[in-house]
């Protein structure tokens, strides 16, 4: 099975895959960042130590049947948060998810670890959309997605309902396809390069 890079990076982030020795690293992540992720994730009102082993095991198996590839985002020689890759959206398509520890948020450091996976998973075999999905509560979430060049794809109730203490149980997805992520790549190169010239 085709499997992405373990290691990624743009910008000032980088991304490497969750090991199973990366324990501590994790809790320490985790634990500073909690009443900042209560709201919006489902397991983080009963997160406790002790989940991180399954947690990295799920990760570790998740990656080899290739239903995700979750890495820890890493910037400065710290874990400061966690991102990846999911195969939940059907065939040809990716749906990527990510948290920051609060100390490092306000900075684009979200916004380039999502652009490293964006990158990545046009590069899989056969992926020719991506998306974000958040709850209609969750602004920060959509906000990376608006300034990665997504456009919003449509808003409906989720089956299931509100899963984490701050959602209202409406799900907003974005979505950008391997054909604008190229064509926004190049205008942003052209930039670039007619900035240079001048
Ligand atoms: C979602 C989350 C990761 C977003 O973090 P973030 O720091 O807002 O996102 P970014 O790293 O892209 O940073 C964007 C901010 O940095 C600022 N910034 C500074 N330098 C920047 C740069 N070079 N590029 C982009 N933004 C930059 C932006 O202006 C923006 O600030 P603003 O929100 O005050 O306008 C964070 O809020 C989080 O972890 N939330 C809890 C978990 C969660 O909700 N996850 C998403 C579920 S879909």
């Amino acid at each position: 099975m085709e499997e992405p890079a373990d290691l990624l990076s743009h910008g000032q982030v980088g991304l490497r895959r969750w090991h199973t020795s990366d324990l501590d690293a994790l809790h320490e992540a985790i634990s500073g960042s909690l009443p900042h992720l209560i709201p919006w994730m489902p397991w983080a009102a009963a997160y406790d130590r002790r989940m991180g082993p399954a947690f990295l095991a799920r990760n570790q198996a998740e990656w080899v049947s290739g239903e995700a590839f979750g890495y820890a985002i890493t910037s400065e020689g710290t874990v400061i948060g966690s991102c990846g890759l999911f195969r939940r959206i059907g065939a040809g398509g990716l749906d990527i998810g990510y948290w920051l520890h609060p100390r490092w948020t306000g900075r684009g450091l979200a916004t380039m670890a999502a652009t490293a996976l964006v990158e990545q998973g046009f590069r899989l075999t056969g992926v020719d959309r991506m998306e974000i999905h958040h709850d209609a509560a969750n602004p920060a979430g959509g906000a990376v997605a608006r300034r990665l060049g997504f456009t919003e794809a449509g808003r409906g109730p989720t089956p299931e309902g509100p899963t984490a203490p701050g959602e209202v149980g409406v799900d907003v997805t974005w979505q950008i396809t391997a054909a604008q992520w190229a064509a926004r790549t190049t205008a942003q190169s052209d930039k670039q390069a007619s900035g240079r010239i001048r």
